[in-house]
């Protein structure tokens, strides 16, 4: 899949909107996520916190868990957004999340409230991976 200019901005835009619905109250923290799948769907989610902390949802947990929902296979592309300077890049966990439905080259493009700030490879962030492929 050719993927443009206007694509990136697309995804990123959707993900600030849904950054906004984040349930966040615990860490005040909220992040949106977006996915472009290999039907050319997009599926966002945000992060949705629980007062027992650790079952709380991250943002690109609730896209996947979208995209499955939908029937989505494969995710094409993904923007992960958050308030502020620092880069808001995947956490461990959501990386091993994505690795499960894209491949290694996808891009995985990062911002703040205002732009994009950086596009990395899945691989660039989780190098040396393990994945469904050694399951076969
Ligand atoms: N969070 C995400 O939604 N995605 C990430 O990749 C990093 C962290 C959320 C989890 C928690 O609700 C809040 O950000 C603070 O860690």
């Amino acid at each position: 899949m050719k993927i443009s200019e206007k694509i990136y901005t697309e995804i990123y835009k959707k993900a600030i909107t849904v950054m906004d619905k984040a349930y966040a109250p615990y860490s005040k923290f909220k992040v949106g996520a977006a996915i472009l799948d290999s039907s050319g769907n997009f599926h966002v989610g945000c992060n949705v916190e629980n007062a027992a902390y650790p079952i709380g949802n991250c943002a690109e947990a609730s896209a996947i868990s979208a995209m499955i929902a939908s029937d989505g296979k494969e995710i094409k592309v993904i923007a992960v957004t958050g308030y502020g300077e620092l880069l808001c890049t995947p956490c461990g966990g959501c990386r091993q999340r994505i690795r499960e439905f894209s491949a290694l080259d996808i891009p995985i493009i990062v911002g703040n409230e205002v732009e994009i700030k950086k596009i990395y490879t899945l691989e660039e962030l989780l190098p040396s991976s393990f994945g469904p492929e050694n399951l076969k």
